[in-house]
């Protein structure tokens, strides 16, 4: 009866669409760009508990294990989401790793220093041999990060020719004595790592200069040679794509990386608290996500002029959110909470709309370090909402980007901040479906929507949203289910749908369209 008496006045007030002014409108028609899974890529550093007690315990732990040494419960959690790509050895950390320390047996390993993280023992108990076991046990592609700041070109060179040289070769022949009879496939090399910082304080054009002689050498069979990615630039800065992307001959190169991290506050000094957190930095994190938008869009900008074929690629290498640290004795550990997923889905937008360009995004960091998908604590581990933001959107991988169009959203205001309140992803997934994602950043008001496709029909729908009542909330670990993805009610509104996302949540909304 309401019902019947809102509908009528909405025809005598001559209203046409009754549902929320809201609305985001699907474009079916042209299928766009692949959303590469590569978008959904990882990162693992030898850094605080992100590598040893993290994913690696050792065979002898009483941990249970996989493999040689790996937590069966964090590699299985990893194997259900799906793990791309993993770059490893650093960050930081890759500039003073030299491979040969890595290799052979365990106990005659050199130890050395980790001086980036910490100062504390590195025992070099992971190295090649177990990289390569963690990428078959997770079904992910290499990604290595080679040694340009304290490394040599022979160094470098020596590494790609041990993991892919096969017969006779010298370094095939030590490869097999430590274990490993065939090459193996590595997919991107990075030569160096932030090499305007930890990886040498160098200026871009000496840089490039290095990156010439470096990328020269790195030689490997075709099938099983990687892209070549240089070392970028970070947040607004061009200059090192610019210079890199100007100086460097297109046959040397395939990507360039970038990094990006998320602070609450924008001070290094004062970063902001990962819990706890007043909602002036629940925005300021918010909008300084978005802006990557900007920061990126600069980057291809730079690209559209020297590489208009599109060879050269962006490669987002390093994001995530960065906060003041929860643990002094465990470096960059800081716990994980709504406001993360919800920088998490923010960020997948980002790289959905410069698909073209953007060829790999790895999150910082994969374990206990920055924003983790999985913390542990001793023997317990958890499910972080990152991890849920990324399980929501697996369907994503590889699908192709769907041009949409939001209308109505209203600003979402904290004090002199200001962002939309809501923000929007389309895709369609290989298998068909079209795919809404969509992030209500208000954490006060829930946000009604109305979802319309143009040039398709939904034949039937489901839609999970991710949310919690605090700002805060978080997986912990006797508490582990608190934010996990959970069903959201869409209805048939005519031929739209309509759905209500709760304040401060990400949804992801699948739709099979009718043959
Ligand atoms: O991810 C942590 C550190 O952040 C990396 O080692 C470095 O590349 C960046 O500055």
């Amino acid at each position: 009866m309401m019902k019947t008496l809102t509908l009528l006045a909405g025809a005598l007030l001559g209203v046409t669409a009754l549902a929320s002014p809201l609305r985001i409108d699907v474009d079916a028609r042209h299928d766009g760009p692949v959303l590469s899974r590569y978008l959904y890529g990882h990162f693992s550093e030898h850094l605080g508990d992100g590598l040893y007690n993290g994913l690696w315990v050792g065979p002898d732990s009483d941990i249970p294990t996989v493999g040689d040494g790996f937590r069966r419960d964090v590699v299985e959690a990893l194997r259900e989401l799906g793990v791309p790509v993993l770059r490893w050895p650093g960050g930081c950390f890759a500039d003073e790793y030299h491979w040969r320390d890595g290799i052979g047996p365990r106990a005659k390993r050199p130890v050395r220093t980790n001086t980036h993280w910490g100062w504390v023992p590195e025992p070099n108990a992971v190295g090649t041999h177990e990289y390569f076991q963690l990428l078959e046990l997770l079904g992910a592609e290499a990604y290595v990060a080679g040694n340009l700041g304290s490394g040599s070109v022979a160094e470098m060179a020596d590494w790609l020719t041990y993991l892919t040289a096969d017969g006779d070769h010298v370094l095939a022949r030590e490869r097999r004595a430590n274990g490993r009879e065939r090459p193996w496939k590595v997919a991107f090399w990075g030569v160096g790592n932030e090499s305007w910082g930890c990886g040498g304080h160098l200026r871009p054009e000496h840089y490039a200069d290095l990156y010439r002689r470096y990328a020269t050498f790195l030689k490997a069979p075709p099938e099983l040679a990687p892209l070549r990615i240089a070392s970028g630039g970070y947040d607004a800065l061009t200059e090192w794509t610019e210079v890199l992307a100007r100086d460097v001959p297109k046959n040397l190169i395939d990507g360039i990386s970038h990094h990006y991290y998320t602070l609450p506050t924008g001070d290094w000094a004062h970063k902001g608290a990962s819990t706890g957190f007043p909602e002036r930095e629940w925005i300021g994190t918010l909008a300084r996500a978005l802006a990557l938008d900007e920061h990126i869009a600069a980057q291809v900008r730079v690209l559209e002029r020297h590489d208009p074929e599109n060879r050269i690629g962006l490669y987002l290498d390093e994001w995530g959110t960065w906060y003041d640290g929860d643990d002094p004795a465990r470096p960059l550990y800081q716990r994980n909470t709504l406001r993360d997923a919800l920088v998490a889905a923010l960020h997948f937008h980002v790289f959905h709309r410069h698909a073209e360009r953007v060829r790999m995004a790895n999150i910082a960091q994969m374990v206990n370090v920055l924003q983790a998908l999985i913390l542990t604590d001793g023997p317990r581990m958890v499910r972080t909402p990152t991890y849920y933001a990324f399980w929501l959107h697996r369907p994503f991988r590889d699908a192709r980007r769907l041009e949409s169009r939001l209308r109505g959203v209203p600003r979402y205001r904290h004090g002199d901040l200001s962002v939309p309140a809501v923000d929007a992803s389309a895709a369609r997934a290989a298998d068909g479906r079209i795919l809404l994602s969509l992030v209500n950043l208000d954490p006060n008001r829930p946000q009604t929507l109305s979802v319309g496709l143009d040039g398709a029909t939904a034949a039937d729908h489901e839609a999970e949203v991710l949310t919690a009542e605090a700002m805060d909330a978080e997986n912990r670990f006797d508490a582990p289910s608190a934010v996990k993805p959970r069903p959201l009610a869409v209805v048939q509104d005519g031929d739209r749908l309509r759905l209500t996302l709760p304040p401060k949540s990400v949804a992801v909304l699948r739709i099979r369209p009718s043959p």
